[in-house]
């Protein structure tokens, strides 16, 4: 079992790399280095010596809502559980820190629904509307899939 750790300094241009991989084949939204160092106690990675095989982010946008972004696995590691283990931990996160909705926008929604994300309209996210998907390229003609995980159905 890999192990989970919240990510350095150090681990950000890897990460910057593994997500930009993936951007750059249009399944996940690209994400420049200074978001990642600005935002790197979101992350969380999992490494198999020094290289990081996987990471996601867990962004906390209001009192009631957290987004988890920016899941990526190394092709040579997927379909072995590690982001399973990224979502768990974004997962845990939010329900320590006490936050009842966690969200998502993603081109995976087949994958989020695995952890009982289900879907929903963006326009039930208008936080996350007004404070970021408007400075975004894509805006207003967005094709990524909300999906809303209910933590307090698990209080
Ligand atoms: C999507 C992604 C993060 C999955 O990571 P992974 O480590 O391969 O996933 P896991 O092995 O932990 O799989 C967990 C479960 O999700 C399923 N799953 C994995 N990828 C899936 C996909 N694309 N669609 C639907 N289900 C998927 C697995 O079959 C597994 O189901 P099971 O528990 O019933 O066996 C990885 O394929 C990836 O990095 N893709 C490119 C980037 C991307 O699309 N990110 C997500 C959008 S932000």
């Amino acid at each position: 079992m890999n192990q989970v750790e919240k990510a350095r300094i150090n681990d950000a241009s890897q990460m910057h790399k593994l997500i930009n991989y993936f951007a750059d084949k249009g399944e996940m939204l690209a994400r420049p280095l200074s978001e990642i160092y600005e935002n790197i106690r979101d992350y969380f990675v999992i490494k198999k010596g020094k290289k990081v095989i996987g990471c996601a982010a867990l962004h906390v946008m209001w009192s009631d809502l957290a987004e988890v972004k920016s899941v990526a696995v190394v092709q040579d590691s997927q379909n072995q559980g590690v982001g399973n283990q990224l979502i768990e931990a974004c997962l845990n996160e939010a329900k320590e820190l006490g936050i009842p909705t966690v969200f998502c926008l993603t081109y995976k929604p087949a994958f989020f629904e695995k952890f009982g994300f289900s879907q929903v309209d963006k326009m039930e996210l208008p936080r996350k509307i007004w404070t970021e998907c408007y400075r975004c390229p894509k805006f207003p003609d967005c094709d990524e899939i909300a999906l809303t995980y209910p933590m307090k159905a698990e209080a």
